[in-house]
């Protein structure tokens, strides 16, 4: 009887487990949400000299945030960003697309700007 318990129990805990892992299986961030979040730092981007806003340093905390737990995340948010940078990419300014994430606190694995390699191996490892 015990033995049948204990199985019960385990399997109740291997699907409570799947439940909780099934939304992680996609890429829970999308490119909307990136798009959206990182708005605010498109004047910083884009500028000579000054510093980031505080609603662009959020928006950069929120991506390393959401990012950090999943490599697939980090491949779609790099992959986003990218994409959405290349279509400004003649305005930006490379030295504070370096320096954006320092500026705001935060050690992402991948550059916010155009010419970052999506596949590399920055991106495979989580720095922090
Ligand atoms: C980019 O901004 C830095 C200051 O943050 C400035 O020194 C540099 O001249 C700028 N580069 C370009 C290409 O405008």
């Amino acid at each position: 009887m015990g033995g049948v318990r204990r199985t019960m129990a385990l399997v109740a805990v291997a699907m409570a487990a799947l439940l909780l892992a099934a939304p992680s299986g996609e890429a829970a961030v999308t490119c909307t949400a990136v798009q959206w979040k990182l708005m605010p730092c498109v004047g910083f981007l884009t500028t000579t000299g000054g510093s980031p806003t505080a609603a662009c340093c959020r928006g950069v905390r929120w991506l390393y945030g959401a990012t950090k737990g999943s490599l697939k995340d980090r491949i779609a948010a790099c992959s986003c960003i990218k994409s959405v940078s290349a279509s400004i990419a003649g305005e930006l300014n490379a030295s504070n697309v370096d320096a954006l994430p320092g500026l705001c606190d935060v050690h992402l694995s991948y550059s916010i700007g155009p010419s970052t390699d999506c596949s590399s191996e920055r991106i495979m490892a989580n720095i922090l």
